[in-house]
């Protein structure tokens, strides 16, 4: 184990981020948010093809560091805690491969909207869920009443946000928070498996589709329409003739 409390190791193809932060229950400080934020970029440049995010312990992540957040000037809190966190969660949601989030253990808070971020959640059977932060006088602002309707709908949401609801993994698949359950100590041998499935297929193809799924849900709208047009238009033979004239110092015809 590293001393870096997001790790991130290759298995080959797969990008695998683990966050230990053990003893806190992967509770997430500034500094890790950051972290998220670097490994999110390193892993979009990188050869990686599928990424799984799980914690180790018993928890998957309990949410923000309440420590680090309440000690914050309210200016600060929102310029820096909440900007900060949509920068790396948005980062993460919007990675080019396809992100697997392996539940290990609880998903409260921060953890939750962490989960959400992910394009497939595995859930292992003796996990929760929920949204405590309005228990604690603070709302949830990582995107989880932002993104996580958009995914989940805004009454599961609401239950959880407005109502303190803790859901049970059983609920959490019933209501579409998770997609696949499986016993406790599995959720990573699990993610392996779901992983391989995913590099069995086309890996441009599915870098498109998750962009146009991304994009129907409202995730990153002019960022993907300008991405296909940049890819359309870089391949095309405009552009060749337009960087020969460039280089030549002509004019170019098209
Ligand atoms: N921020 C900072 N520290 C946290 C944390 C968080 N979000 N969640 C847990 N921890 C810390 C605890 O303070 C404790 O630290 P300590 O051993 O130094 O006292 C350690 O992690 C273990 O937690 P503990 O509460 O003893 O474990 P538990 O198994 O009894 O309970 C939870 C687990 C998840 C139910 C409980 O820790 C909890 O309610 N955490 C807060 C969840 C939350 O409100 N998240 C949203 C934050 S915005």
């Amino acid at each position: 184990m590293s001393d870096r409390l997001i790790e991130l190791t290759r298995e080959g193809p797969l990008a695998l981020l683990t966050i230990q932060r053990e003893d806190k229950l992967n509770a997430l400080t500034a500094e890790m948010v950051d972290e998220l934020f670097e490994l999110c970029r390193t892993i979009d440049k990188s050869d990686a093809q599928v990424v799984i995010i799980t914690g180790s312990g018993k928890a998957f992540c309990a949410g923000g560091d309440i420590e680090a957040w309440s000690a914050r000037e309210p200016q600060d809190f929102a310029r820096r805690w909440i900007r900060d966190g949509h920068d790396a969660f948005d980062a993460l949601t919007r990675l080019r491969q396809p992100v697997i989030a392996v539940l290990n253990g609880h998903a409260l808070g921060g953890g939750l909207e962490l989960a959400v971020c992910a394009d497939y959640r595995i859930v292992e059977e003796q996990v929760k869920f929920g949204q405590p932060e309005a228990g604690l006088g603070i709302i949830a602002g990582w995107s989880g009443t932002q993104r996580a309707v958009r995914r989940f709908g805004a009454q599961t949401v609401r239950r959880m946000s407005v109502f303190g609801e803790l859901f049970t993994a059983e609920q959490a698949i019933e209501l579409r928070l998770a997609d696949q359950l499986v016993p406790k100590g599995e959720g990573l041998e699990a993610g392996r498996a779901l992983a391989q499935k995913v590099l069995m297929r086309a890996e441009t193809a599915n870098e498109l589709s998750k962009m146009l799924i991304n994009a129907a849900e409202g995730e990153e709208r002019e960022r993907v329409l300008e991405a296909l047009g940049g890819w359309i238009a870089s391949g095309s033979e405009e552009l060749r003739e337009g960087l020969s004239a460039f280089r030549e110092k002509r004019k170019p015809k098209f």
